[in-house]
């Protein structure tokens, strides 16, 4: 399908310092479109000037949350071209969580070329200072005015671009966590592993007693018993402790990360012991007080590789390595950034050229 384009006539002058960007606060002067009926598939696909959509108030997406969203970012290569990190992967996700919402997919390669040339066309948008990017934000959602609760038989697909810096007002310094003891973000056989607003959404009520605390995230235990290490805010999970590395496993209540799968593939390249298991939040306060946890990190695409130097759990607050950013954090960090701007040998082929 051709992708028609048309230019903004008034692109914005004033831009973003990189050192004032912080995270999704600006969006680019061009977004991506495609609409999509039943019957008739996608069709219209095209580049607009960004602008606000026109929505009927009875769209479902509106009333039944019947949307799904991914997360990338565009980088600025040390050679001076512009790279994506394994795009397949969100393109991938996004279509096994459009599934699952009962809605349509994408052509995959329709995706990435829609991503590229958006990118392209808007690329004086993209920073260049160490850590910045151009965050992806592909989203669909369901357009049919409908009150009675099924699936719509209309979408909209689109994307949007945002110049970023850090995820975390603390860059990659550690930050502090809040396990909730009282509250879960998903149960097993539901939809804790579809990338979907109201998984977030859900999250806030914690997320902003979190914050009022003077934490930066929330950590997240299992629905059933309040026990097992889930994810941590926007982010997966690890623990090494003693020579293990731990993760979560995959087990339908937690994002399937893209980070989470090239930390554990990087890892296990460098021949450490990477387990996908249950962890309960009382092995890592043992493995606290023992001092045989040495390191915490979260992985994401928006917080990169995020250190965790203390958490805080039932009233108490235990800190991890000291409060400092451990040495397998800091090397997953140089490794992965290393790769995805460009400055490292990419042995796993993540990165691909947008220009
Ligand atoms: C990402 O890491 O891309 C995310 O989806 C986080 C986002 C919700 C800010």
């Amino acid at each position: 399908m051709e992708i028609k384009v048309t230019k903004s006539t008034n692109p914005q002058r004033e831009r973003p310092k990189d050192s004032e960007l912080g995270f999704g606060k600006y969006t680019t002067d061009h977004m991506f479109l495609m609409d999509y009926a039943l019957g008739k598939g996608w069709h219209d696909a095209r580049i607009v000037p960004y602008q606000h959509l026109r929505l009927d108030p009875a769209a479902m997406v509106l009333h039944y949350n019947q949307e799904v969203f991914e997360g990338l970012k565009a980088y600025a290569l040390a050679n001076g071209g512009i790279g994506l990190f394994r795009p397949e992967k969100n393109i991938q996700r996004m279509n096994a969580s459009a599934q699952r919402l009962v809605m349509p997919e994408v052509d995959s390669q329709l995706f990435l070329q829609a991503m590229k040339q958006l990118v392209m066309i808007d690329r004086e948008w993209l920073p260049k200072s160490e850590g910045t990017s151009l965050y992806i934000r592909p989203t669909m959602i369901a357009t049919e005015p409908m009150i009675g609760i099924r699936a719509s038989e209309r979408y909209l697909f689109y994307i949007i671009l945002s110049p970023v810096g850090a995820y975390y007002p603390e860059g990659f310094n550690p930050t502090r966590i809040y396990v909730s003891d009282t509250h879960s973000r998903a149960a097993k056989h539901g939809v804790g592993h579809v990338k979907t607003s109201g998984n977030y959404g859900s999250t806030l009520f914690v997320f902003q007693e979190a914050a009022v605390k003077g934490y930066t995230q929330v950590l997240w235990l299992d629905a059933n018993e309040l026990k097992y290490i889930e994810e941590v805010g926007t982010s997966n999970a690890f623990f090494l402790i003693d020579d293990e590395l731990i993760t979560p496993p995959l087990e339908g209540t937690i994002l399937p990360g893209i980070t989470r799968d090239s930390a554990i593939q990087l890892a296990t390249s460098w021949q450490l012991r990477v387990s996908e298991r249950l962890i309960s939040i009382d092995e890592v306060i043992d493995a606290c007080r023992s001092g045989a946890l040495k390191e915490m990190f979260a992985t994401g695409t928006a917080a990169v590789i995020s250190p965790v130097g203390e958490i805080s759990y039932k009233g108490e607050q235990f800190r991890i390595a000291d409060g400092k950013t451990g040495k397998l954090a800091q090397r997953l960090y140089d490794e992965l950034t290393g790769i995805q701007y460009g400055r490292r040998d990419d042995p796993f082929g993540w990165r691909i050229r947008v220009d």
